[in-house]
Parts: C-alpha cells; structure tokens; sequence
C-alpha cells in the first residue's frame, strides 16, 4: 500500500491524501498505537487558502485538543492549526535563515505567523531586532505568547496588522535584513522591501514557481527576479546568494527559499 503523508504538529498528526475512508482508519489506529507523542489525528481537507494560509482539518481519532506546543530545535511554538498557518516542514530553512542572521542585525519580517522565523533568529543571535507583522489576529495572539514562552520580549516586536500598510510607517528603522516568507504575495513583497531595506542588506525571499526539473531552477529564479525588479533600471547591483528548493509543492511547483543581497 503506497505511504500515506502526513505532518505532525506537537501532538497533533495531520493526514495528506485522498485514500478512501477505509485505508485511513486502519492507519490512524496503528499511528496513534505506535507513535507515543501523538495525541489527536486530523485529515486535511483542503489546500492552504486565502491570505491567512489556512487549511480545513477535519478531526479524526483521539484527543480533541486543537491547541498543541511544538517543539524545534530548543524553541518552543503554541499554536492552533485550524486557526493559524504553521508548518514543521519549514524547520530547516528557519534554522538556516536564523545562522546567516548576523548578531545585531535589524530584521523586518513581513509575514511571521505565530513566530518561528522571528523567534528562531532571536534565540540563536541574541544581540538582533526582529520586527514581526502578522494579519490574522489569532496567529498574532499566538506570536505574543510565544515571544513570552520563548523570553524574546526584548528581541521580537509584533505588529497586528497588513504589512503593505505598516512598512511604509516605519520610517525610523535601519532595516539590514527583511523575511518574506509568504510565496503568494513575493511580487508585492519584494518590490516594497526593496525600498525600505538598506542597501547593503539581505533579502529572504520565498517564491512558488513551474520547475520542470531541479537542473533549472537557478534560470527559473534569476528570469523571476528580473521581472519584478526589472534590474536594468535599478542602480544598485543586487546579486543572488543562494537558491535553495525547499520542497515539491506539487510535481512540477517549486517552493524555492531565495536570498538576495544589494551592494
Ligand atoms: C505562509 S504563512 C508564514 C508564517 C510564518 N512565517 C511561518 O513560517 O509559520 C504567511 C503568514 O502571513 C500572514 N499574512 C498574509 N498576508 C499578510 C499581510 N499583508 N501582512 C501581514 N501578514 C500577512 C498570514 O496570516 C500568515 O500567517
């Protein structure tokens, strides 16, 4: 029987796939047997939507407890997945993300969910600022408590409210460094950062795009760089550092994690 993807969250495992209903049952029940630190087994049931970036979960098996605390790499995230984005795939590009950070750095995230970018650079490199906007009030309630369980409160700064409104406010920041991990909006994103960072800062960008094979994605990605910020006319040489695909999206759609930097 071909695997069954799944996520988990704390003690919450989420189910991928659309196998029929008869498959999925035999399988909660040997997971939930199996895998000691799972409480509550949830199906989802649509795709990642809307600005939010929610996704419809449907419960399964087991606790019914939405709330759940997950663990990575010493930090420590409260979060309700039916009412915030969050994924745990993203571990490993918040880690590298949070190594390049250089300590003292005056960080901007555009879009910081309940924290784990923000939070992730704030423990590793204690010296930095991390300004953190977030739109959806639940998952902005969620980055407060987790600035708290994770005694950043000197370090991360949130902000309720849409980014596009709240950049252009912030006109006393030297910004060095600016995170832009929502793919759905990377056009926007990228043209406004480019005018409020400093101009020997860094840019994390995210991106979703057609990849037909790993072999292209550097073309792929410099062709969708020259077309938001149509270089030529810009003054300052912005140059691209490195490329990383963060994973399939679909066959052929690339999550692509790309850092920009300007000299
Ligand atoms: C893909 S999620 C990433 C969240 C977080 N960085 C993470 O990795 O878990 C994007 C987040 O941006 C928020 N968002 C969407 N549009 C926004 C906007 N215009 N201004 C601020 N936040 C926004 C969403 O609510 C969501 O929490």
């Amino acid at each position: 029987m071909k695997k069954i993807s799944f996520e988990i969250i704390g003690h919450i495992m989420i189910l991928c796939t659309e196998k029929p209903e008869n498959q999925i049952l035999a399988f909660v029940s040997s997971e939930l047997k199996k895998r000691k630190n799972v409480k509550t087994i949830m199906l989802q049931t649509s795709k990642v939507n809307g600005d939010r970036r929610t996704r419809d979960l449907k419960y399964l098996i087991g606790e019914k407890n939405f709330e759940t605390i997950h663990r990575e790499y010493g930090n420590k995230f409260l979060l309700n997945p039916m009412k915030t984005f969050f994924s745990s795939r993203l571990s490993y590009e918040r880690q590298r993300i949070a190594y390049l950070t250089k300590d003292g750095d005056t960080v901007l995230n555009f879009f910081s969910g309940v924290g784990p970018f923000s939070i992730a650079i704030a423990k590793k490199k204690p010296k930095c600022r991390v300004h953190s906007i977030e739109l959806n009030p639940n998952a902005y309630e969620y980055l407060l408590k987790n600035i708290k369980i994770n005694k950043c409160e000197d370090r991360v700064f949130p902000y309720l409210g849409d980014a596009f409104s709240i950049v252009p406010t912030l006109s006393d920041l030297v910004i060095n460094r600016v995170l832009l991990p929502l793919p759905l909006k990377s056009k926007e994103a990228l043209l406004l950062a480019y005018k409020k960072i400093n101009h020997e800062g860094t840019i994390h960008l995210q991106i979703s795009d057609h990849v037909k094979a790993k072999s292209e994605l550097t073309s792929v990605v410099i062709e969708k760089i020259k077309e938001i910020l149509n270089f030529s006319s810009k003054e300052a040489q912005i140059s691209v550092k490195e490329i990383r695909l963060i994973r399939w999206l679909s066959p052929r759609i690339g999550h692509i994690a790309v850092d920009l930097s300007f000299s």
